[in-house]
């Protein structure tokens, strides 16, 4: 079954607590956390002292993904703010494999995640190293935006790679997924689906957190 990793982008900032405690009560499996630098990205969110802070509201493990140049230069941070998962980009890193290695050595699972442009390519001799690819599905920057169609075949391709060399690896897609075409989108080979407007546009985000971790 899939799991679902919403994503707090879109949800109420000054009442982030509340929103979370919804997220958790619909059965979330993960909270989705968008760093974003203004520089990797066209956008600025939070860092690692907001995300400590979020940490004492629940258990629900926390998906962080770094949308920042350098990451390598904040991952103890991230670290120490209780992050479960990092995920740091292909493009925004020199160093991609040493960069694994660090989020690695702390004991937490490391994800690396692919633009729409990139190529799955990039990431080939890597995959030995890594617990999760994050695929996005719009260019990354803001929440509510439209799925791009042409990555339903890069999911597809990586399910087929993970699969053919039977890696560890789980498969996760960010960015437009809503209600009409989760579970087309699912079916090309997802294990975690993040949803971010799809879930706090719904007047009740408990109940649409069920629906979703239901398809
Ligand atoms: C976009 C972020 C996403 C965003 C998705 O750069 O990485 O996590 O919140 O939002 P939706 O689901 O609205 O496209
Ligand atoms: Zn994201």
């Amino acid at each position: 079954m899939v799991q679902i990793s919403p994503s707090i982008l879109s949800a109420d900032f000054g009442s982030l607590k509340e929103e979370i405690l919804k997220l958790e009560k619909g059965g979330a499996d993960y909270i989705h956390l968008d760093v974003m630098d203004g520089t990797y990205v066209p956008n600025i969110t939070f860092g690692s002292p907001v995300i400590k802070k979020l940490r004492n509201i629940t258990d629900i493990p926390f998906d962080v993904h770094l949308m920042i140049d350098r990451p390598e230069r904040y991952i103890k941070d991230f670290v120490d703010a209780g992050a479960d998962i990092i995920t740091v980009h292909q493009e925004a890193t020199t160093h991609l494999h040493r960069t694994i290695e660090e989020i690695k050595s702390y004991g937490i699972k490391v994800g690396v995640s692919l633009n729409p442009a990139t190529s799955l390519d990039t990431i080939e001799y890597v995959l030995d190293y890594i617990d999760l690819v994050l695929i996005m599905t719009v260019n990354p920057g803001f929440g509510g935006q439209k799925f791009i169609g042409s990555m339903k075949r890069k999911i597809k391709k990586l399910r087929n790679m993970v699969d053919d060399k039977n890696l560890d690896i789980l498969i996760e897609a960010d960015g437009g997924i809503k209600l009409d075409n989760a579970k087309e989108i699912i079916d090309y080979g997802l294990d975690i689906v993040v949803v971010g407007s799809g879930i706090f546009e719904a007047k009740n985000i408990t109940e649409r957190t069920k629906i979703f971790k239901s398809l």
